[in-house]
């Protein structure tokens, strides 16, 4: 089974990917960790040589064409679902988990961890807020396409393979 965690910056999707590998005993993969050691650099040093949308073209390739294994866990980048056809394609290659939180929980989140995020590199307070806000309400028509839509505070590993075995 491929399983693919989705949901915005900050929304815990490495962290608990990690979690629900180890309980699956899959693979866990991050999709800007593989761009990152594909690359050789950072995603910010990507975003600022290159751009975004080259970014997003370099995004779709790794997350489509990588030889992945049979059974993964993979954490994306809170843009790779809004981008070309891949929440589509992922929807299709197996099930997608939407990790939800408020603009609010995130914006807490993300405080402490900025710097290596391109898009709220300098943003503060009320700014960042706001950014999530603007951003979020664009993309959840993205993310709510998922298979599955949990809530990115009370998520646990169990209640996840409960919620796949239902319809393996
Ligand atoms: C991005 C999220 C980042 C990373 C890049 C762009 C976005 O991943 O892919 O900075 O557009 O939301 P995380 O969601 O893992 O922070």
């Amino acid at each position: 089974m491929k399983i693919f965690l989705i949901g915005f910056m900050g929304a815990g999707k490495t962290t608990f990917g990690k979690r629900l590998a180890k309980k699956l005993d899959f693979p866990f993969f991050d999709l800007d960790h593989l761009i990152e050691d594909i690359t050789g650099g950072s995603v910010a040093d990507y975003f600022a040589k290159n751009g975004e949308a080259q970014f997003r073209d370099f995004e779709k390739e790794v997350l489509q064409k990588h030889d992945f294994p049979e059974n993964f866990v993979l954490s994306t980048g809170g843009g790779a679902p809004c981008f070309h056809d891949n929440m589509e394609w992922m929807n299709k290659a197996g099930k997608t988990i939407y990790l939800q939180l408020s603009p609010k929980a995130i914006a807490g989140r993300l405080e402490n961890a900025k710097e290596e995020r391109p898009l709220i590199k300098g943003l503060k307070g009320d700014e960042l807020v706001q950014f999530i806000e603007q951003r979020l309400a664009a993309r959840e028509d993205f993310y709510k396409q998922a298979h599955f839509i949990v809530d990115g505070l009370s998520v646990n590993p169990d209640a996840v393979i409960e919620l796949l075995t239902r319809q393996w």
